[in-house]
């Protein structure tokens, strides 16, 4: 019998199509090279929850509850977790969802392939925040960059190689529902122009794709800043944000936008090789942390898949 097991699951980065994901459409979307790990363990008695510097337990509670539904699981569990995905909208909670779903299965012996462990994850995420498109837990799954179709959750793989983007962080976190809501309600007030945004990112995705195929990252820059230009439209940008992306462009980046919910967070700089430090430095001049992250990447043995 097994003492314990462990699992791992990356964080992410939205590259071009956020927002628009929510209502059924298509986006772009790489894993970056940092993880949750959670390590199971069966308990004699009740369940318990070990993690550090996280002090809302309910998604990994939530994961062992709908985990032990799906699977009419009687025994309790000890899970802990750790991190080096700081706390820079990463993609924590889709990571630790897919984690945990996958540590429970290895610890009780309990097969599950992809599409199940990407059916309970997304429960689990959902059961924190309702309205999530499911983008990130496809990402902790897969890894690499692909396209995520918003309508059947299904995944096209585009890319296992690290895309040429340099990663900041604006200061401030992104209350994604929030943000989710804000456009809602623009939704509701004005239907004709969010659909006009939705339907040009959409194009832009298309468009995207074939880039990242091609690697004409001259290209996927264009689209990049066309989009930040859209989200600016649909109200989720900011200040700090904004700033980031003109340093960035000023200084030599194909394309620059902001990656997630917005608000906060990070943006992301597709930055020729010979551009990197000027870029780097023109958003550090206007108060963005610059992380050190690979994005794009697959890690092989890291990789989250089905269970033996
Ligand atoms: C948040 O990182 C991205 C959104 O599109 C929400 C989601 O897809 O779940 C705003």
């Amino acid at each position: 019998m097994k003492q314990s097991a462990t699992a791992s699951a990356c964080g992410k980065l939205m590259i071009l199509g956020e927002h628009a994901v929510v209502y059924g459409y298509s986006c772009i979307v790489s894993s970056v090279d940092r993880f949750i790990t959670v390590t199971a363990k069966k308990a004699k008695g009740k369940d318990a929850f070990i993690t550090p510097g996280v002090s809302d337990q309910s998604l990994i509670r939530n994961a062992v509850l709908i985990f032990r539904k799906r699977f009419l699981v009687k025994e309790g569990v000890v899970l802990s977790t750790k991190s080096n995905l700081g706390n820079f909208g990463l993609g924590t909670s889709s990571a630790t969802a897919v984690a945990a779903i996958l540590a429970l299965a290895k610890i009780l012996d309990i097969k599950i392939d992809n599409h199940e462990l990407f059916d309970l994850s997304y429960q689990t995420v959902k059961s924190v925040q309702k309205k999530a498109s499911g983008f990130d837990v496809a990402t902790s799954i897969h890894q690499g960059t692909i396209l995520f179709h918003g309508k059947d959750k299904s995944v096209e793989r585009l890319s296992i190689a690290p895309l040429p983007l340099v990663v900041a962080f604006s200061g401030f976190k992104a209350d994604t529902p929030l943000m989710v809501e804000r456009v809602v309600h623009l939704m509701k007030k004005e239907p004709e122009k969010v659909k006009n945004i939705f339907h040009s990112i959409s194009q832009i995705v298309r468009e995207g794709k074939k880039a990242i195929i091609k690697k004409n990252w001259r290209k996927l820059g264009e689209l990049m800043n066309e989009n930040h230009q859209l989200l600016i439209k649909l109200g989720v940008s900011s200040n700090k944000l904004n700033q980031m992306v003109e340093a960035a462009q000023k200084a030599g980046a194909f394309g620059v936008k902001l990656s997630g919910a917005g608000g906060g967070d990070c943006i992301i700089a597709l930055v020729p090789l010979s551009g990197e430090k000027q870029v780097k430095e023109a958003i550090k001049r206007v108060g963005g942390k610059v992380l050190n992250l690979t994005v794009g990447k697959e890690k092989r043995e890291n990789i989250t898949g089905p269970t033996k």
